[in-house]
């Protein structure tokens, strides 16, 4: 029923604005796919935790005694209070507020009070599966941490879920060379007002940076004249390439609704005295390279997460309502890597992705105009037909076969 709402060149509108719709693809799109849930660095060591929503669910992300990261329910096995009630901490035991049920830091019951109230085979009893916090399967690459939350046995594990999308995280861990990552420089978050879909529809989208980000490229170029402009105002100024320039960069789509684009904005990595001899060390030549001057702009992890390995910036999205997505981005500082390196890709995030800088708000506002025109009038749109393809398996940022290639993933799970 949902699959014939999409068809090329005709997508229903109702995909980014029915309820129906959006409950079901948190069920069928977001429960059944490996959503990024954080990275490893942001849980230390035994007992930190975080916590996350994914597919509407409350969540734990948690490092257990024995050093690994654990995804748990947020939902006392008694009543089904909040377990935790803080973003972030560290606990050797997750105690309810409530009644004080206590829980290990893989879920399990540890203390109940006055258990002998209960009576009977299924009374709740500490080391029971039964009454622990629920908890998901958890996987990794590079760090990079993954949840499931339904159909573990249909699913393909993380490695094979990602296939070559994993390029983009292999990337920005090769920026180390001790292959260690750690999330720093804060958060960035802002909340969409459109469907989530609208935010993935325009990762690879070259075609629209001259139209919706016009006043702020004309701000960078009015403010570069007759001088060698600060490295954020070139950022910004990139924007206005002409088309064709778009047109020359490669859009991979791969397998699950994950896609990768190359990059327009270059830095001359590399160069810093020692970093590349000590990537060669830990990589050998050929792949030392390819971590510096591999240059990947976007990559989507369909259907939660993107990056920027480029300036190494993780993303993760989160539907909130048919028409309200949360975004939150973060950077990712590189053990043994200048320091020049992270902080300008610090300022680069401030730069083109904070809520507050000259380019995000341009974008923000587009995806609102969509979401408005769709809610104000039902009938089709034509969504992806758009094709600039110069060969059957090469796209561009001037075509519109990656969105293509998502709404075919998203078919495969809400027709299930
Ligand atoms: S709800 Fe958690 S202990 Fe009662
Ligand atoms: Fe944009």
């Amino acid at each position: 029923m949902f699959g014939e709402m999409v068809r090329v060149g005709a997508v229903d509108g109702r995909v980014y604005t029915s309820r129906e719709v959006f409950a079901a693809e948190i069920e069928r799109v977001f429960a059944r796919c490996w959503n990024y849930v954080g990275h490893l660095s942001e849980i230390p060591q035994p007992g930190d935790y975080r916590r996350v929503t994914v597919a509407g669910r409350p969540l734990i992300l948690i490092r257990h005694e024995d050093g690994t990261p654990r995804v748990l329910l947020n939902r006392c096995a008694h009543r089904g209070a909040a377990v935790v009630g803080r973003d972030c901490g560290r606990a050797r035991r997750l105690r309810c507020p409530y009644h004080g049920w206590t829980y290990a830091t893989d879920g399990a019951l540890k203390q109940l009070p006055l258990p002998g109230g209960y009576k009977g085979d299924d009374a709740p009893r500490c080391g029971d599966p039964a009454w622990s916090l629920e908890s998901y399967p958890v996987e990794t690459y590079r760090d990079f941490a993954f949840v499931r939350l339904e159909e573990p046995e249909k699913a393909p594990p993380l490695a094979e879920f990602l296939g070559p999308a994993g390029e983009a995280l292999d990337l920005m861990a090769d920026r180390s060379p001790t292959g260690r990552l750690s999330v720093a420089g804060g958060r960035l978050a802002i909340v969409l007002r459109c469907n989530w879909k609208v935010y993935l529809e325009n990762l690879h989208d070259g075609l629209h940076p001259p139209h919706v980000h016009e006043s702020s490229i004309s701000a960078a170029r009015a403010a570069a004249a007759g001088g060698q402009p600060p490295e954020e105002i070139r950022w910004v100024a990139a924007n206005g390439q002409p088309l064709a320039t778009f047109g020359e960069l490669e859009v991979r789509c791969h397998p699950h609704g994950h896609s990768d684009m190359s990059g327009f904005r270059k830095e001359a990595d590399g160069r810093d005295a020692g970093y590349r001899e000590a990537l060669e060390e830990a990589w050998g030549a050929k792949r030392a390279d390819r971590a510096l001057t591999r240059n990947l702009h976007n990559a989507c992890f369909y259907p939660g997460a993107s990056a920027h390995p480029q300036y190494m910036q993780m993303r993760r999205l989160t539907p909130l309502a048919p028409n309200r997505t949360l975004v939150e981005s973060w950077t990712l500082k590189a053990e043994g890597a200048p320091e020049s390196h992270f902080l300008r890709n610090v300022r680069y995030a401030n730069t083109i992705h904070s809520p507050s800088s000259l380019v995000k708000p341009d974008d923000a506002e587009a995806y609102r105009r969509v979401q408005q025109g769709l809610e104000g009038s039902p009938g089709p749109v034509s969504q992806h037909r758009r094709d600039e393809n110069p060969g059957p398996d090469t796209s561009t940022a001037l075509s519109e076969e990656y969105v293509r290639s998502q709404y075919l993933a998203w078919q495969s799970y809400m027709e299930d």
